[in-house]
């Protein structure tokens, strides 16, 4: 079944039923301001934090499930019928009610058509403002006169801090206020707070600042407000059916104690044919702020819109698709090109905007970044933005802890040099996390080597950046103190002890148990440290990698492989995690998959451990993490038990290592395998059996239910997931085969063989790469030679010395 469809050329999707499995949602701002919305207009908005900037109220898991949001009513007043431009929350019958919703980058456009009113909102933030517009037009497309009302409306939250705003209601129902200006509704929160009443360190997320929003509209008249909630929805209602909406009048009444709430009622009449528009706009501020915003959207003349909302959403559009142009393909799939051109990237710079903060499953309380997680979402994005990468790796160097370790969590206000660590109790007390995970710091590797060879800035490597709590060293010292952390904290068979945690979130391995996870990340970044040295001329160093690389290599054979695969890990006391013989979790899939990543599994080897997990892993929605499940057993240290067996980390189908599981098929050479396991994971393939995967059709989940559940391929957690950007690493260094060096730029696609050509328009280091890939011989990866601007090249290499500012670039892939 679907609901709905890419469009391509305007980078959208299109749901045309809105009765979609599950709120289908978009986001839109920046970290100065973010919202997410639904395609029947649901969802929040925040200030910078999700947790302690919250303007919009949204009750999570609440059975209407994604209640409220940004509601537009229209009410016909010759007899009282009333609807919203979205289908929700009035659910007009859908055989008399149409709705579209195109979700684009960063803004979503919802249309509705009902008793011959067409109505379209346009909800975005436009770039580098901090609040949010809702352009709304009306039209009347009948043959008489239309008197009508429209009401827009927001439920505030009385107090900035999520959880202040939801279960402290002695407190938080009684420091908001609102008051009508006009045009706007003004919330006031701790209106006699000041500076000096403010908590400890004067956050907003302590009690005691005062703040301010608003909602507006401009380009029409208000004709009444309310500025309480139960005022407009009456007691023992909703918002299907508010008071104020059914009897067509707001009744003017301001919020004191009770809560905050924005409805503004506008009264039009529309003449046959008539449109009329007007701009509702949501944002945090003072009551100057709000008029001087909404002026702005206000025309010349009396009841007229300026062009101001359009230029902003012309800017808007032209921002982000210039930003994902940077990487445009055309091959025989389209469900793969709708992923790599729109949507997957869209998802990737989402992911690392926002990290794990907001979503509609994550409310917003992990209030900073995770390291694993964001170094990560890096490597999402520096293929479409090196700059923006660079900052943020920056960052997260600096947010390195000097004995090598990552901070857990990296608080939005991070300030290097002057952070607690995880071994002293404050910093357990302001994030909750008090230990360092084994693989933080080790992901540094790839994202800096990545950064380096898609921008070409070599010279980054011998950048000084401060640690987290004190002294400072260059990134290739950082990288360095990295390895040295893992290799100061091993287990008994001299493999990195997995800590609180490696990657996965449910192995507490602590300090004595090792995981293989972390041992071939090891591996990995030492192949990546010893190139670096190489680069630099520092034999010590690469003598010194290359002793450890040896070192582990012997001990991989000696106490990891088993057969056909690698186990998981060691126990403390001794027990073996993933092997054969164990009654539960027997084989698992990163330690197969990261033995060839890293390079530490070569030729047959590799090829055997990724035959075991095709043949014991995988499924039609992709490859489980583990099998069987932990039910009977268990063990201490794995916490997955807790979860219902096929489900997340037991024996689920985790959604990030897909994209390892991809690019290890591509690493070996197998096209046709890994484009299949990308098939079996692609949202876009399962936009026909959305009822089966009820997660939104253009973005990954965190995971899918594996075949031991009653729902085998829903999938679950949407948006936030690591999922994005190892996915996306996996087709375009993978598949596509786009892989920068140092000095130039390898094409080496691994593809299915059916595939006989496909183009790539690619921006590298500024300039324009028009490639074209020839595969007449249905290889699945070699390539036979390339011409550049009709310069012929042997092998897959082009060196920034071919490359002009504009390049026609022909791969002849072959035997
Ligand atoms: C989700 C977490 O955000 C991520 O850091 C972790 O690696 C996975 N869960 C797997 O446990």
């Amino acid at each position: 079944m679907n609901y709905g469809y890419f469009d391509e050329l305007s980078k959208e999707y299109v749901i045309n039923r809105p009765d979609t499995p599950s709120p289908w949602c978009n986001y839109l701002g920046s970290v100065d301001y973010g919202a997410i919305i639904s395609n029947n207009a649901t969802g929040y908005s925040f200030v910078k934090s999700g947790a302690s900037g919250r303007i919009i109220r949204f009750r999570f898991n609440s059975a209407s499930n994604d209640q409220p949001g940004r509601y537009i009513y229209i009410r016909d007043n010759s007899d009282g019928d009333f609807w919203s431009g979205s289908w929700q929350p009035v659910c007009k019958p859908l055989d008399k009610y149409k709705s579209e919703c195109r979700h684009g980058t960063a803004y979503t456009q919802i249309s509705s058509s009902y008793r011959s009113i067409d109505t379209t909102a346009l909800y975005f933030v436009p770039l580098d403002k901090n609040y949010e517009v809702w352009q709304f037009k009306i039209k009347n497309n009948g043959s008489e006169q239309k008197n009508l009302s429209v009401y827009g409306m927001v439920e505030f939250t009385n107090h900035d801090h999520y959880e202040n705003d939801t279960v402290n209601l002695q407190y938080s129902q009684f420091i908001s206020k609102t008051y009508f200006k006009g045009d706007h509704i003004l919330q006031v929160i701790n209106e006699n707070g000041s500076e000096a009443s403010s908590d400890v360190d004067g956050h907003c997320d302590t009690m005691g600042d005062p703040s301010c929003r608003f909602f507006g509209v401009a380009g029409q008249t208000v004709s009444a407000f309310d500025g309480e909630r139960e005022a407009f929805l009456g007691y023992y209602r909703n918002y299907g059916n508010p008071l104020a909406v059914e009897t067509g009048k707001c009744s003017n009444t301001a919020a004191y104690n009770c809560n905050s709430f924005g409805a503004l009622q506008i009264d039009i009449t529309l003449a046959p044919g008539e449109e009329k528009e007007m701009v509702f706009i949501l944002g945090a501020g003072n009551e100057e702020i709000a008029k001087s915003v909404i002026n702005k959207y206000n025309g010349e003349a009396a009841n007229t819109i300026s062009n101001v909302v359009n230029t902003q959403f012309e800017e808007l559009k032209k921002f982000w698709h210039a930003r994902l142009n940077n990487l445009q393909v055309n091959t025989p799939d389209s469900n793969l090109n709708n992923m790599v051109n729109v949507w997957n990237a869209y998802q990737c710079f989402i992911t690392f905007l926002w990290s794990r903060a907001a979503s509609f499953q994550y409310c917003g309380l992990r209030n900073g970044l995770g390291y694993r997680d964001t170094v990560q979402d890096i490597q999402g994005i520096i293929h479409l933005d090196d700059k923006l990468a660079r900052e943020r790796l920056w960052l997260m160097l600096s947010a390195q802890v000097s004995n090598g370790g990552g901070l857990p969590l990296v608080k939005f206000d991070h300030k290097a040099g002057h952070v607690k660590t995880p071994d002293e109790s404050e910093y357990a007390k302001s994030t909750g996390q008090s230990y360092y995970r084994a693989d933080d710091a080790l992901w540094l590797f790839p994202t800096v080597i990545t950064y380096i060879k898609e921008s070409g800035e070599w010279s980054f490597i011998d950048e000084v950046i401060p640690y987290a709590d004190k002294g400072e060293a260059t990134v290739y010292n950082h990288l360095r103190q990295a390895i040295q952390f893992n290799l100061d904290r091993q287990g008994s068979h001299g493999f990195p002890a997995g800590l609180f945690a490696d990657w996965n979130d449910c192995l507490r391995l602590g300090t004595k148990g090792e995981s293989m996870f972390v041992a071939f990340q090891l591996y990995y970044a030492l192949v990546i440290f010893k190139e670096f040295a190489q680069k630099k001329g520092l034999s010590d160093d690469v003598k010194w990698a290359d002793e450890h690389l040896d070192r582990l290599s012997t001990q991989f054979d000696q106490y990891a492989w088993q057969e056909d695969q690698y186990v998981r890990g060691f126990t403390e006391d001794g027990y073996t995690i993933g092997a054969k013989e164990n009654a539960e979790a027997n084989i698992w899939l990163n330690p197969q998959t990261w033995s060839v990543i890293s390079g530490a599994a070569k030729g047959e080897k590799a090829k055997t451990a990724l035959n075991s997990v095709y043949n014991k892993l995988n499924t039609k929605y992709g490859a489980r993490l583990f099998y069987p499940p932990f039910k009977k057993y268990g063990m201490p240290v794995a916490r997955m038990v807790l979860f219902n067996e096929g489900t997340k980390e037991n024996a689920g189908i985790f959604s990030q290592p897909q994209g390892w599981l991809i690019l290890a098929e591509t690493i070996v050479g197998n096209g046709n395998r890994a484009y299949e396991y990308f098939t079996e994971i692609n949202p876009a393939a399962m936009n026909n059996h959305a009822e089966i995967r009820k997660l939104e059709p253009y973005v990954h989940g965190q995971a899918t239910e594996g075949i031991d559940t009653l729902n085998h391929g829903r999938s679950h957690v949407h948006w936030l997931t690591g999922t994005a950007s190892t996915v996306m690493v996996s087709l375009v260094n993978g598949i596509l085969g786009l892989q920068p060096q140092y000095d130039g730029i390898k094409l080496d696609p691994c593809i299915p063989s059916a595939w006989k050509e496909f183009t790539m328009n690619k921006v590298f280091r500024g300039k324009m790469l028009n490639i074209k890939v020839e595969n007449n011989e249905g290889v699945e990866k070699g390539v036979k030679y390339i011409v550049i601007n009709g310069k012929k090249l042997d092998g897959c290499y082009i060196s920034c010395d071919d490359i002009a500012d504009t390049n026609d670039v022909l791969v002849v892939m072959g035997k």
